[in-house]
């Protein structure tokens, strides 16, 4: 089994393939341990029970399918809302040091659309925690990891089916092949062909890419992710997160004029009508005891969309965000201890105390809910032989995923994944990769090398993130959109021809130039899905159509390649059997 990403999902993909018997691989474009998952800051949504004991799987798989509008596969949010706690349990076995409640169970804390507290976590740095409980077993188990290895290519033979992966080391610029009956995709999301974004170097598009050129199908490629909250100030961090946790711990969102304004936003589902003031209101909303939630903690879209309102509105802060407070709510030494990670943050790179200052935040783009459509409960793609988990799959969170579900998400459909792929390597010979192929896969990555005389592949990467950002980004319209899709396909055509210099070793140039094939073919994907949803719904939102509409709401919008495009189709929706549709009865 090869794996191809060394993030939550990947590792934990591979623990389990290894325990399955496979010889097992782990590739990955980084050092182990430096996987973009240590950016899900705020914990592990688990209905443990731990804080609420009302809590429990049914709670769980309803707002998470009420957090994604009702789009989520249902067999995979039920199946994430049941594996979800034995999952957390498991890491704590494998070493992960959670924070504990009075009473010695692991700490479950708040967060935007669950009903009850229910992530499990480590002060502010949970997704750390995590990749470094499942580094050290990976490690352990004696699993071959390739550090800093990019593939390029997925490889299948004659009748279809995967028979491995070709890619390079940065390191040397040597390629390397890897000839497996199974490869599980593990490469997390898309965020670099924005402009402002949590996202880190890695998160390039470039799983969903390989599957779709492989023939596997990507999912509701509309549906993005703006969290509400990253840093806007200095312009050298803007985009990175400031985590939901300082909200679930009781942060509150003020504009220029200091008003509380996330009180004029809050959805009929949500209202109090009879608070005349923003103190009553709040003594109202922040009652944990009748489990109340403050409007900040209103789904990640309704939050962005809210602050992007404000900005709009003239009401923003100096550098074009919001306020986000928590010295008002909490002493100092609170602070330090639940949010370290943020308190250090502020102080080193935006000289803010977040201890007596408020913050300035803003949207920035964290989390594609598109991607690789799978089968729930094997994580296995249209194409035979291919697996996909974590973010580059598609349907858990449906058109919004709740915060805290992402860290739960990877580690249920890792193992999921390491488990199908296990049993498919085991049962089948190791294929053959004939030597024309290999030949054939390095001369594409080679290309750069042999053109002279093209633009170089940094600008054209930071002209694709323009355009994303301003035009396909929180609001859209179809004019925008299609101006979006006008200059990809120049792009596209500027793409064939880019030169770069220098050598094979580490050539940050080069690994650009072979990763921007990838960025423009996921934003085709973004654009032409967002164009094609004639609604708005979760992180999709359509100026031109407001608001849900049924008939969009029973239908996924599929992406697949045609030859060097994307084309689109409709697909209906699984329906959800009525012993689970009967959960969305209760209130
Ligand atoms: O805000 C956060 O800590 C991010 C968590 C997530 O995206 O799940």
């Amino acid at each position: 089994v090869v794996v191809i990403g060394a993030g939550g999902a990947g590792l934990r993909a591979a623990i389990e393939a290894h325990e399955q018997g496979a010889r097992t691989a782990v590739v990955c474009k980084s050092l182990l341990g430096k996987a973009h998952t240590v950016m899900a800051e705020g914990g592990i949504a688990a209905a443990m029970g731990n804080v609420y004991p009302e809590d429990g799987w049914k709670v769980h798989f309803r707002d998470t399918m009420r957090g994604g509008k009702m789009l989520n596969h249902w067999r995979m949010a039920q199946l994430h809302a049941q594996e979800a706690p034995d999952r957390v349990r498991e890491l704590e076995d494998w070493g992960a040091l959670f924070d504990r409640t009075p009473a010695g169970l692991i700490s479950q804390r708040d967060f935007g659309g669950h009903r009850y507290a229910r992530l499990a976590h480590v002060g502010d740095r949970t997704g750390l925690e995590l990749i470094r409980t499942l580094q050290q077993r990976t490690v352990a188990l004696g699993i071959d990891v390739y550090m800093e290895c990019t593939v390029t290519k997925l490889l299948k033979q004659q009748d279809g089916s995967i028979q491995g992966a070709f890619g390079y080391r940065r390191e040397n610029g040597q390629f390397v092949l890897w000839q497996a009956p199974s490869v599980v995709l593990a490469t997390g999301g898309i965020g670099k062909s924005y402009k402002v974004t949590s996202n880190s170097w890695e998160y390039t598009g470039d799983g969903h890419s390989l599957a779709l050129q492989a023939g596997a199908t990507l999912v509701n490629m509309e549906f993005v992710q703006f969290h509400p909250t990253g840093m806007v100030w200095p312009p050298s961090v803007r985009g990175i997160l400031v985590t939901e946790s300082v909200r679930g711990d009781g942060g509150i969102l003020k504009n220029s004029t200091g008003s509380r304004f996330m009180f004029d936003y809050i959805p009929e589902y949500f209202r109090k009508e009879t608070a005349e003031t923003e103190e009553e209101a709040d003594r109202w909303y922040t009652d944990k005891k009748n489990n109340r939630r403050p409007p900040e903690l209103l789904p990640r879209d309704e939050v962005a969309r809210a602050i992007n309102s404000e900005v709009k509105a003239g009401r923003g802060s100096p550098h074009g965000g919001v306020f986000l407070d928590i010295a008002s709510r909490h002493d100092a030494e609170y602070i330090r201890k639940r949010l370290p990670s943020m308190y250090h943050q502020f102080k080193e790179l935006a000289e803010v105390d977040i201890t007596k200052e408020p913050m300035e935040v803003g949207p920035t783009c964290h989390y594609v809910m598109g991607g690789v459509e799978v089968d729930p409960e094997t994580a296995a793609a249209k194409v035979p032989g291919l697996f996909a988990a974590g973010e580059v799959a598609g349907g858990m969170h449906g058109s919004n995923r709740l915060g805290g579900n992402s860290l739960s998400d990877l580690l249920v459909f890792g193992r999921r994944a390491g488990l199908a792929a296990a049993e498919r390597a085991t049962s089948t010979t190791v294929p053959n990769v004939a030597d024309a192929v290999v030949a054939e896969a390095a001369g594409e990555a080679l290309a750069p090398f042999e053109r002279d005389g093209g633009e170089n592949p940094y600008t054209l990467h930071a002209e694709l993130q323009t355009a994303m950002n301003d035009l396909v980004g929180i609001i859209r319209v179809a004019g925008e959109m299609s101006e979006a899709l006008e200059r990809i396909e120049a792009l596209k055509v500027r793409a064939k021809a880019l030169t770069v210099e220098g050598k094979r070793p580490y050539n940050p140039g080069w690994h650009l130039a072979l990763d921007l094939p990838h960025m423009l073919r996921v934003s085709e994907c973004i654009a032409k899905a967002a164009l094609e949803r004639e609604e708005s719904r979760g992180g999709h939102t359509r100026d031109d159509f407001p608001g849900p509409r049924e008939e969009w709401g029973a239908l996924n919008v599929i992406c697949s390649a045609d030859g060097e495009d994307v084309a689109l189709t409709r697909q209906p929706l699984p329906v959800m059997p009525a012993d689970l549709a009967e959960i969305f009865e209760e209130s």
